[in-house]
């Protein structure tokens, strides 16, 4: 079955087919090759921002979820691109920084070795992927929590630590510094999606019937509940309602895209050159709690006086050089 022809002596011509699935087997070795190409794809599709959500069950399955608001893909096309062959990109064969492109291939070859499906996807409104790997079987780096380190050297920006997925985003990102990418657990990324999500909505259900971009129609949710199965079912993202109460009271921060997340180290040698990054970016969020903390404690000492509380937690934003914090208050 797997040979078109057999040459004699040991060789023979395999069929497409046999061809195609050895091919898939190179082409995508671990799991962060997966994540490789879904970025490429999102950039492709002209995507401006671009989430993953990633985690790992107790069976060793790792849940990808890849959003973007790129160009989309026509409901008719969202099973076929599955297959072997099949591309949008004929007159737009690419070279990239990683290779060849544009050969319809690496979907159909993360299929052969994952459950990859489109949840959602429309022209002009963005994809939702998803994609279930057995880690068992298709390998992915053993450290998955250590935060890669940037390192400013005389020949540019070097990428350092173990070659996990984050480190395959952060250097992707690094060629695309365009890109606002976003990595975190599924937690993380509904509260990105529901914090930057519009308010106002032109459709009851405005996943079916509106025009807006997927990535801004999180924030529909008001209850906790809403939020788990909107979440679920259009974004593939799973969360308990306690998490989907702790999103609605922000009390999960959102992520900073990933190239404001990770400071550049120096070396010694070229301190101070070409170095543009602002200098809030450089706080870790655990640091900003602290900040948050201390505020609320000095903040409540002096409003006892005046018989006003804090309506919410302090708000701290990062704009360049400088933190802006904002107190809201309410009658004590
Ligand atoms: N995030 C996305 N947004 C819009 N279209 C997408 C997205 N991901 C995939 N596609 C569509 O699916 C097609 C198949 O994708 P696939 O990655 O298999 O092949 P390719 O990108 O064309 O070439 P290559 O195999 O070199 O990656 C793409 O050509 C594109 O039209
Ligand atoms: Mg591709």
């Amino acid at each position: 079955m797997r040979v078109e022809e057999d040459l004699g002596g040991g060789f023979v011509r395999l069929n497409i087919d046999e061809s195609q699935a050895r091919q898939a087997k190179h082409d995508i070795r671990c799991v962060e090759d997966i994540v490789l190409e879904a970025l490429r794809n999102s950039r492709d599709a002209k995507a401006k921002n671009i989430l993953i959500a990633s985690c790992k069950n107790e069976k060793k399955n790792r849940s990808l979820v890849i959003i973007d608001d790129g160009s989309g893909i026509p409901q008719n096309l969202q099973e076929k691109i599955f297959e072997p062959r099949v591309t949008s990109k004929l007159d737009k064969f690419i070279i990239d920084e990683y290779g060849v492109h544009g050969r319809g291939m690496a979907l159909y070859s993360i299929s052969m070795c994952s459950h990859p499906s489109i949840i959602n996807s429309h022209p002009g409104r963005g994809t939702v992927l998803m994609a279930t790997i057995d880690t068992a079987k298709l390998p992915e780096a053993s450290d998955q929590s250590s935060i890669p380190k940037l390192k400013q050297t005389k020949k540019g920006i070097e990428v350092q630590g173990p070659n996990n997925v984050l480190k395959s985003i952060l250097t992707f990102n690094l060629k695309y510094p365009d890109l606002q990418i976003y990595y975190g657990n599924p937690s993380q990324i509904a509260s990105v999606l529901y914090q930057r999500g519009i308010k106002e909505f032109d459709a009851s259900n405005p996943f079916t019937d509106s025009q807006k971009p997927y990535i801004d129609c999180l924030s529909l949710a008001i209850t906790p509940l809403e939020l788990t199965k909107i979440a679920k079912n259009q974004f593939g993202l799973e969360l308990s309602q306690r998490n989907s109460y702790r999103i609605i009271n922000k009390e999960i921060p959102p992520p900073e895209t990933i190239l404001s997340l990770i400071p550049i180290k120096t070396s010694s040698n070229t301190k101070n050159k070409n170095i543009s990054r602002s200098l809030s970016s450089y706080l870790s969020n655990e640091d900003l709690a602290q900040l948050d903390n201390a505020t609320i404690n000095v903040f409540n000492t002096i409003a006892e006086k005046y018989f006003i509380q804090l309506a919410e937690k302090p708000h701290f934003k990062r704009v360049g050089n400088t933190i802006s914090v904002t107190l809201l208050l309410e009658k004590a």
